[in-house]
């Protein structure tokens, strides 16, 4: 998953397992949701940083034959929902890889605004606040 930022030439077996810890004992500072799709696991959606109010949204589909659905940008948006509504954020950002047309269109789509717009470097970042 170059999208995602996965490590690139580990087994299958070691993500597997590194996929798992995370689920099973997951680090103070990641929270991860399913996403669900008529009863069936299609990826996830994480919210991840230590700051109280502001966290960061990333999202996974999986496998390839998932994509172009509309299901990354409906796990996006139950992803806002859930750090806006449930946990009483503030501010939600988040990143993707410049290549990445998929992604950057769901964070437009989400209503985010980019920031460093125009930035050299792989990633372009994008950004939401509480009632925008
Ligand atoms: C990025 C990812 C989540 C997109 O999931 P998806 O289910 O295919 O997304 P959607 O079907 O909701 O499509 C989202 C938008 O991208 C567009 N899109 C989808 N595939 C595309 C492609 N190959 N090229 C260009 N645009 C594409 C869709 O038309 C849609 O745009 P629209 O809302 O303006 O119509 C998925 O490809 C993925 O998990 N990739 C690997 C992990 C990753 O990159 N995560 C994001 C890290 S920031």
């Amino acid at each position: 998953m170059a999208g995602a930022d996965w490590t690139p030439d580990l087994s299958l077996e070691v993500h597997v397992a590194f996929q798992l810890r995370i689920v099973t004992d997951p680090p103070a500072d990641l929270i991860r949701l399913g996403a669900v799709h008529e009863g069936e696991l299609v990826g996830y959606v994480d919210l991840h940083g230590h700051e109280p109010r502001r966290r960061e949204l990333g999202y996974v589909i999986g496998d390839s034959h998932r994509w172009g659905r509309g299901y990354g940008g409906a796990a996006a948006r139950a992803g806002l929902a859930y750090g806006f509504g449930v946990l009483g954020l503030t501010e939600i950002w988040a990143e993707a890889l410049t290549g990445n047309t998929a992604s950057v269109r769901i964070l437009q789509g989400l209503g985010m605004t980019e920031i460093d717009h125009g930035a050299p470097g792989p990633y372009r970042r994008f950004t939401i606040s509480v009632g925008s």
